[in-house]
């Protein structure tokens, strides 16, 4: 696909569900991607498998809360490939809970990997990107970042806080530095494992995880968004599966 072939792309979370997905993709339209996570075996495999495809990639263990670790994951796309195109800031947890179950450690790990990760991704990317007067954000919300409902009270308050973070970057950053949001609808992934009510988690599956989305569905926004000539800004994507109609 023109527009992707030899960019270099960092994702966050890339080790499994749509970070994967849009790792594999990417490098298979021909994309340098740079691989974070805390599952360094799971990185390693990915990697791999791309490799043998015939596509490049590499890896770099990563924990979003850490600022500095996010510096120096920006920084190693740059030694490994002498540049940065595009930073996925994709990283993210869902344990729903209702309020009044008082999750507050799961409220606060929301608010660090799912905020305060994406902000620790601009902070790295973009000077990177603000040094070269190119490259683009693509941030991975969900179709939380607008919508609301029992038990996705504070993930979807992370996800609408991410949409507002991207919608402001997009108007304070130079002319030649886009911003993209992606929000996928129910999507597959282990995304449900975060769910630390076991009742709630099997509820969850039943009311809005049926019809779910292949990963490779977001890895073909994120596609088209990047392929796009750098005088066109994709500002926002919103992916559901077509029987969906809850959220
Ligand atoms: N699947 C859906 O239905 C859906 C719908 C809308 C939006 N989303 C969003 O899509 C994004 C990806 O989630 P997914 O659905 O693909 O779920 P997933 O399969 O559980 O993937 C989540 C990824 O985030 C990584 N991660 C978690 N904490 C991290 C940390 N502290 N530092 C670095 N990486 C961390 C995980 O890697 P490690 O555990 O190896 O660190 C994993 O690679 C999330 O932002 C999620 O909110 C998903």
């Amino acid at each position: 696909m023109d527009g992707i072939k030899g960019k270099v792309v960092a994702i966050t979370g890339a080790s499994s569900g749509i970070g994967e997905a849009i790792a594999r993709h990417l490098a298979g339209l021909g994309a340098r991607v740079v691989l974070g996570a805390r599952r360094v075996d799971n990185l390693k495999g990915i990697v791999a498998a791309i490799s043998a495809d015939g596509g490049q990639a590499v890896y770099k263990k990563l924990d979003v809360t850490d600022t500095e670790d996010v510096l120096a994951f920006a920084n190693y796309a740059v030694e490994q490939y002498g540049t940065l195109d595009v930073f996925v800031n994709n990283a993210g947890l869902m344990p729903l809970s209702m309020v009044n179950n008082y999750k507050v450690a799961e409220w606060h790990r929301m608010i660090d990997v799912n905020v305060k990760g994406v902000l620790h991704g601009i902070a790295a990317a973009l000077p990177i990107f603000e040094a070269k007067d190119s490259g683009q954000f693509v941030n991975i919300t969900s179709v939380g970042d607008r919508w609301v409902g029992p038990t996705s009270t504070v993930y979807s308050a992370t996800k609408f806080a991410v949409r507002a973070i991207s919608d402001g970057l997009r108007q304070e950053v130079s002319g030649n530095i886009r911003v993209t949001l992606v929000a996928p609808g129910p999507t597959e992934s282990e995304l449900a494992e975060t769910i630390s009510d076991p009742a709630l988690k099997q509820l969850a599956i039943e009311k809005f995880r049926t019809d779910l989305l292949p990963a490779a569905a977001i890895a073909r926004a994120v596609a088209y968004a990047v392929s796009q000539p750098a005088d066109v800004d994709v500002n926002e994507i919103v992916v559901r599966p077509t029987a969906q109609k809850a959220l």
